[in-house]
């Protein structure tokens, strides 16, 4: 591994790439996506490593990482807090610095994005952020993805998020700025957005509603997550009660615009924050949504380790 590498780039956070950037992943997405659709072989990352490091649970994110990296040709090393030295406290820096000698590109889930950051700032080679309690960046670029492919450019376009003021909200409203489309949030009291974290520079392309089903009125895409992140379970029961009038049902869709799409980053409690009827009804993507992880990050990780291809 050469240390040092001048144009290395994190994936921290969804405003660590610029629009030119997401246009070129998406134009790459949908290559590696044929490529794969089509049986072809495409290997750019032979004798790469990836080290995906998980203090969280995952099945999308840790699937669609490590079956990207193996039909790249590369291969993975999987750790959690349990099975290494970072659930005895070694210190996540001195983390960084060995397990950046070894591998060509790290994916972390973890609590603070604050950790996330501090391993980045000693790490030698791209870092992605595979979850943290502020962001979720994969998962955007690959409901973004999603919307292209069905319905083309979101520039313009109005997403509703109803639900908790969480990471997935706070990377919508990052990419609503980047991206130029509007997001609507509605939220229970106590659980709202907090602008500042996502720190955005158009603030107009956020508005934010008390009922829910406002939120939705004409949107072209509608999406929720859980009531209770990874990490929040400790509040379960107080959330259950907040959330109760935040279920997207048939009425919120029907309030959207008529080909509007419903999107769920998964795992989803059908009956909590989205009726059976929508999460498996004819606007839902989420299937789609879940399988374009994998092709986003192939398209993500070859940007971060080769640069731009041609
Ligand atoms: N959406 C998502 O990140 O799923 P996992 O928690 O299963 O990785
Ligand atoms: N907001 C959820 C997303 C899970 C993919 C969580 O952080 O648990």
């Amino acid at each position: 591994m050469k240390p040092g590498k001048s144009l290395m780039k994190h994936y921290l956070q969804f405003k660590d790439f610029r629009r030119e950037e997401y246009d070129y992943l998406f134009e790459r997405s949908a290559i590696i996506k044929k490529r794969f659709k089509n049986y072809e072989k495409y290997t750019p990352l032979v004798d790469r490593t990836l080290a995906m490091i998980f203090e969280k649970a995952s099945t999308r994110t840790r699937v669609s990482f490590e079956a990207g990296m193996y039909q790249m040709g590369g291969s993975v090393v999987h750790l959690t807090t349990g099975d290494s030295q970072l659930g005895r406290a070694e210190p996540v820096e001195d983390s960084a610095r060995v397990i950046s000698r070894m591998v060509d590109l790290v994916m972390i889930r973890t609590y603070e994005q604050q950790k996330l950051e501090a391993f980045a700032a000693h790490s030698r080679v791209p870092v992605i952020n595979g979850l943290t309690n502020e962001y979720h960046p994969c998962q955007i670029l690959a409901d973004i993805y999603t919307y292209i492919e069905q319905r083309g450019s979101i520039e313009g376009k109005t997403v509703a998020w109803v639900g908790d003021g969480n990471n997935m909200a706070n990377t919508w409203l990052q990419a609503a700025d980047i991206l130029g489309f509007t997001l609507h949030v509605s939220t229970p009291t106590g659980y709202e957005i907090d602008a500042k974290v996502a720190g955005v520079r158009h603030p107009s392309c956020l508005k934010t509603f008390k009922h829910p089903l406002d939120a939705c009125r004409d949107a072209h895409l509608v999406t929720t997550d859980v009531w209770t992140s990874m990490g929040y379970e400790a509040e379960n029961e107080a959330r259950r009660q907040a959330f109760a009038d935040w279920r997207v049902d048939g009425e919120m869709m029907a309030a959207a615009q008529p080909d509007a799409l419903f999107m769920h980053c998964l795992p989803a409690h059908r009956g909590e924050e989205v009726d059976a009827d929508v999460i498996d009804g004819p606007q839902s993507v989420v299937w789609d949504e879940a399988e374009n992880r994998m092709h986003v990050q192939k398209a993500l990780m070859e940007y971060l380790v080769l640069g731009r291809i041609g």
